[in-house]
C-alpha cells in the first residue's frame, strides 16, 4: 500500500514528520517514522541548547543520530533550528552581550553547526519565530543586541559554510494572511532584492479547531512563491479540546486534507511535515493543558481519521 510519501512524491512532493530522540527506542514508533514518511525534522536535537551547552564546545550526537537514521531510511532531513529565542544555553542567556562579542558567537554558531550538517541536510530553518504577531520585530537578544540585520547576516553565515543547502525563515501563525505574514512577505521582498541567500519561508501550521481555519492559506502561499521563494508546511498539527469527539475528529481531518490542497494547489510549495506523528509524542499536552489529539496518529499508534483525510487527498 502506498505511504504518504510515496503519494505525496507522485506530485513532486515530500511528506514528513519531526521526531526526537527520546522517542526512538520505541520500535513499533520507528517502523511507521522510517516506513510512512521521507523527510524527518528533529524536534530538538539540533538547537542551540543541544548543539552548543558551553559556548564554544559543540556537541552534534542527538543531531546526527537523527540524521543517520534518516540517512538509513532514504529520508531528507529539514535541519532546526539556527537562530531562535528560546531553546537556548544558559550561558547565552545569562549575560548581558556586546554586539560585536554577540555577533562573532552568532556566527560561529551558525557556522558550526551548518559545516558539520554540510551535504547532510535537505533545509535548515535558520531564524525561526522572527516576528510578533502584530509583525514587529520579536525583541529577541539577537535583535536586541544587533538589530533586523542579524536575519540576513545568519542567511550569508549559513550560505558559506554550505553553499547546497535550502535556507528559510520559519513562523507559526503566518498561514492566513494578515500583519504577522506580511511582515514575512516585506522581509523576504526585501531580503531577494539585496541578494541575501534566502530559499523558503516555512509556515509551521500549528493549528486549533478552535481559532478556525486559515482559509487564506493558498493564496499566501502563493504570493511568496512569486517572490521566487520555496514555501512548506513545516510543523502541521491540528490541536482540539479535548475530549476529542467524532465530530472534532472529522473536523481536523478535513483541516489536514484543506492544507494538502492548499499546498498542491501552489507550485512551488515543495512538502509537508506534521509535528510527529503520534499524539503519544506530542508537544500540545504540555503546553496547552486540556488540549491535544493533534495528529493524524493516536496515541496506540492507529491511525486517525486525518490520516485517511492525507491520503485522499494526495490522491
Ligand atoms: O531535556 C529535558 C529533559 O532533561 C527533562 O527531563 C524533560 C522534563 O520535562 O524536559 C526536557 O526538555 C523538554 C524538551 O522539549 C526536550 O524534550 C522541555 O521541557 C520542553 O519544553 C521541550 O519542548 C519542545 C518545545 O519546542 C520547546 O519550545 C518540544 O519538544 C518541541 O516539539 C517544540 O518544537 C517547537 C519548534 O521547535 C518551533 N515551533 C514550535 C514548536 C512547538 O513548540
Amino acid at each position: 500500500k502506498a505511504t504518504l510519501a510515496d503519494l505525496a512524491q507522485r506530485h513532486g512532493r515530500y511528506f514528513g514528520s519531526a521526531t526526537d530522540n527520546p522517542e526512538l527506542t520505541d520500535v513499533p514508533y520507528t517502523k511507521i517514522l522510517g516506513h510512512e514518511f521521507d523527510s524527518i525534522t528533529p524536534g530538538n536535537g539540533m538547537k542551540w541548547y543541544a548543539t552548543e551547552p558551553q559556548q564554544g564546545v559543540f556537541d552534534f550526537t542527538a543531531g546526527d543520530e537523527i540524521v543517520n537514521l534518516a540517512r538509513a531510511n532514504h529520508q531528507k532531513v529539514r535541519g532546526h533550528t539556527l537562530v531562535w529565542h528560546s531553546q537556548l544555553p544558559d550561558w547565552l542567556t545569562g549575560k548581558e552581550w556586546e554586539a560585536d562579542e554577540l555577533r562573532a558567537v552568532l556566527k560561529n554558531h551558525i557556522q558550526t553547526e551548518v559545516r558539520h550538517y554540510r551535504g547532510k541536510l535537505y533545509a535548515w530553518d535558520v531564524v525561526n519565530e522572527a516576528f510578533n504577531e502584530d509583525g514587529t520585530y520579536r525583541e529577541t537578544v539577537f535583535y536586541k543586541t544587533l538589530g533586523p540585520g542579524y536575519i540576513a547576516d545568519a542567511l550569508r553565515w549559513a550560505r558559506q559554510a554550505d553553499p547546497r543547502v535550502k535556507l528559510y525563515l520559519n513562523d507559526y501563525n503566518i498561514e492566513a494572511i494578515g500583519p504577522k505574514s506580511d511582515a514575512y512577505y516585506k522581509l523576504a521582498k526585501e531580503l531577494k532584492a539585496q541578494g541575501v541567500p534566502l530559499d523558503g519561508v516555512g509556515f509551521q501550521a500549528h493549528l486549533a479547531l478552535q481559532y478556525g481555519y486559515p482559509t487564506t492559506l493558498e493564496d499566501n502561499l502563493r504570493r511568496f512563491s512569486r517572490l521566487g521563494l520555496d514555501t512548506a508546511l513545516t510543523e502541521v498539527d491540528v490541536r482540539m479540546l479535548l475530549p476529542a469527539t467524532e465530530e472534532k475528529l472529522a473536523e481536523q481531518a478535513q483541516w489536514y486534507a484543506d492544507m494538502t490542497d492548499a499546498c498542491l494547489a501552489v507550485r512551488r510549495c515543495v512538502g509537508i511535515t506534521i509535528w510527529d506523528y503520534t499524539d503519544k509524542y506530542s508537544w500540545i499536552p504540555a503546553v496547552f493543558p486540556g488540549e491535544g489529539a493533534a495528529l493524524p496518529w493516536d496515541e496506540q499508534l492507529k491511525p486517525k481519521p486525518a490520516y485517511f483525510a492525507l491520503r485522499n487527498a494526495l490522491k
